[in-house]
């Protein structure tokens, strides 16, 4: 079964996703949002100093971090690493099918049903990237679930391989996607 022409427009399609969630939405601020520094936002959605370094990473392209910035700047710039994290694991995955001639059956299988976990996850987090960039929160937590669902579907796919290189990259976008969902729960969702 050839399944590289389905893997390619997936693609293709989740670039655009990605790249359309673009630049220019740091200085978004949403009515009711609370304002709060880069430290205090993290030492509130972190119970563990792992989640508190995983907040600092992702919030560590914020602009003047001392002051004080509506959570929704927060919100957005974790979605947006998580799915720019995301974005890579998927196309680290197309490309073992791809070009891994060594790739075993089962991590194929694998890697190709990750490849659809993540075009669906992908979908959720340009859903909440939106959402927050037009501060309507209508459903905004079921799309952060439903990206961190996906991420988890796939992570339990690569758990099953006995020695999997994706699966260091998939733990690392479960995280951010935790994060993400986190510190958009800072706006009351
Ligand atoms: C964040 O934590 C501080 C200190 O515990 C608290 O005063 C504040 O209300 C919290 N803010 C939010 C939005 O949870
Ligand atoms: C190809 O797959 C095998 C089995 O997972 C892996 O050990 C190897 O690193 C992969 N090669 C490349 C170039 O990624």
């Amino acid at each position: 079964m050839n399944t590289i022409p389905f893997l390619s427009p997936l693609l293709v399609a989740v670039s655009l996703i990605v790249a359309g969630a673009g630049a220019g939405d740091e200085a978004t601020t949403c009515p009711g949002a609370p304002s709060m520094t880069v430290e205090s936002a993290c030492r509130n959605v972190s119970g563990t100093q792992a989640m508190y370094d995983t907040c600092r990473d992702a919030l560590a392209g914020v602009a003047d971090p001392l002051s004080d910035h509506d959570v929704t700047v927060y919100a957005l710039a974790a979605a947006h690493g998580a799915a720019a994290s995301a974005e890579a694991t998927m196309g680290a995955a197309i490309d073992e099918v791809r070009n891994n001639r060594s790739l075993p059956g089962d991590e194929r299988d694998a890697y190709m049903e990750c490849a659809v976990d993540y075009s669906t996850a992908l979908h959720a987090m340009g859903s909440v990237v939106d959402k927050l960039d037009g501060c309507s929160f209508d459903g905004l937590a079921g799309d952060y679930l439903n990206g961190l669902i996906d991420v988890e579907n796939c992570r339990d796919r690569v758990l099953k391989l006995p020695a999997s290189p994706l699966y260091a990259m998939v733990l690392v976008d479960r995280n951010k996607a935790g994060m993400a969902l986190f510190l958009g729960k800072l706006l009351g969702i």
